[in-house]
């Protein structure tokens, strides 16, 4: 099983491209050093899924947004690794709530030691990024914030489901914004605000890049049911066995249809069940109206960079609209 690669995006511009590598790389350093710890075994486990590979597409996306700025600021590596440590921290833990045994094409930390270990290397993962966030300044810190805290409340909403009378796609939507929008939306903020951007383009591009961000989110859904685990690095059919109603399986649910895939799919998927189940979702066409709610949302994303000053980034977070779409098949 190999892990997936980082987001290689295709970039015309000489100077762009040069610039996008050699900050991937700084930070790629960064991130690496902020987590030694005198403590051998603290080293190994957080190194653990950093080395195990990840596609870097919070960095990415900051290092674009840092472009409408001064994109060699101080700031603005430090404030990637932020980034970073804050999406690995959460995999950790999300991996625990999961009881996934697989992650960037690696065991999960939960799995090759314990829950303990992954919980407690998730917190020093956040505690690290908080370290380097004190030198960023009281801005970023109450970004930080109120991202995680949104972050933490999507995940916890995910985890209760709907209410009575809440209508189940929506919750849903809602949910994916918080889990994962909201950090991906921080990534084009902290580049804006890092380098020193106008105030509106800071604000044009924390809105496209959560468009961004639930649309990933989505394509992530699509691949857990879609993708082999040498493709996604993860194990298929993850949600359906913890019983996540992600958007394929609400659709499915809502449709008039009286079929044994519903039946399957009407909790949590047994896994002698799983491989049937998966099946069967593959060839149904609520995956391909689920891809459809993907390219709204790219769409969206499309429409807020439109407006941005025409400079070979903006092209660059285009091209990174296709890559999303594209990317869940
Ligand atoms: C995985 O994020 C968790 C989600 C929020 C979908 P990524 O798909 O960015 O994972 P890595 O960093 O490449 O492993
Ligand atoms: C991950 O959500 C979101 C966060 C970690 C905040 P998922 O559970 O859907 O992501 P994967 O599929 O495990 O990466
Ligand atoms: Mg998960
Ligand atoms: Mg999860």
């Amino acid at each position: 099983m190999s892990a997936p690669p980082v987001v290689d995006l295709p970039i015309e511009d000489e100077r762009l491209a040069q610039d996008i590598a050699s900050g991937l790389n700084a930070v790629e350093k960064l991130l690496r050093s902020s987590v030694e710890s005198e403590d051998a075994f603290v080293t190994e486990a957080s190194k653990h899924l950093i080395e195990a590979g990840g596609k870097r597409f919070r960095t990415l996306m900051l290092l674009l947004a840092a472009q409408f700025g001064d994109p060699s600021a101080p700031g603005v590596v430090p404030g990637a690794v932020v980034i970073e440590l804050t999406h690995l921290g959460s995999l950790y833990h999300d991996d625990v709530m999961d009881e996934a045994p697989v992650r960037r094409g690696s065991p999960s930390a939960n799995a090759r030691w314990d829950n303990t270990v992954a919980i407690l290397t998730g917190d020093y993962l956040f505690a690290q990024a908080s370290d380097l966030l004190a030198d960023l300044g009281p801005d970023l810190i109450r970004v930080q914030a109120q991202t995680f805290s949104r972050l933490v409340q999507g995940q916890i909403r995910e985890t209760i489901g709907p209410r009575a009378g809440d209508d189940p796609v929506s919750f849903y939507i809602n949910v994916l914004a918080d889990k994962t929008g909201s950090l991906i939306a921080a990534s084009g903020r902290f580049g804006a605000l890092l380098s020193g951007a106008p105030r509106g383009v800071e604000e044009r591009l924390s809105r496209a890049c959560e468009a961004i961000g639930v649309a990933w989110q989505l394509g992530d859904d699509l691949l857990d049911v879609a993708s082999t685990s040498t493709e996604s690095g993860k194990t298929p059919g993850t949600d359906l066995r913890e019983g996540i109603r992600t958007l394929p399986v609400l659709y499915l649910l809502a449709s008039p249809e009286d079929s044994r895939l519903k039946t399957l799919l009407s909790g949590p998927v047994a896994e002698e069940d799983l491989e049937e189940a998966l099946t069967l979702l593959r060839a149904h066409p609520a995956m391909a109206q689920a891809r459809a709610e993907l390219d709204a949302w790219v769409d969206r994303a499309r429409a807020d960079l439109s407006g941005l000053p025409n400079i070979p980034a903006k092209d660059a977070f285009l091209a990174l609209c296709d890559y999303v779409v594209e990317r869940s098949g």
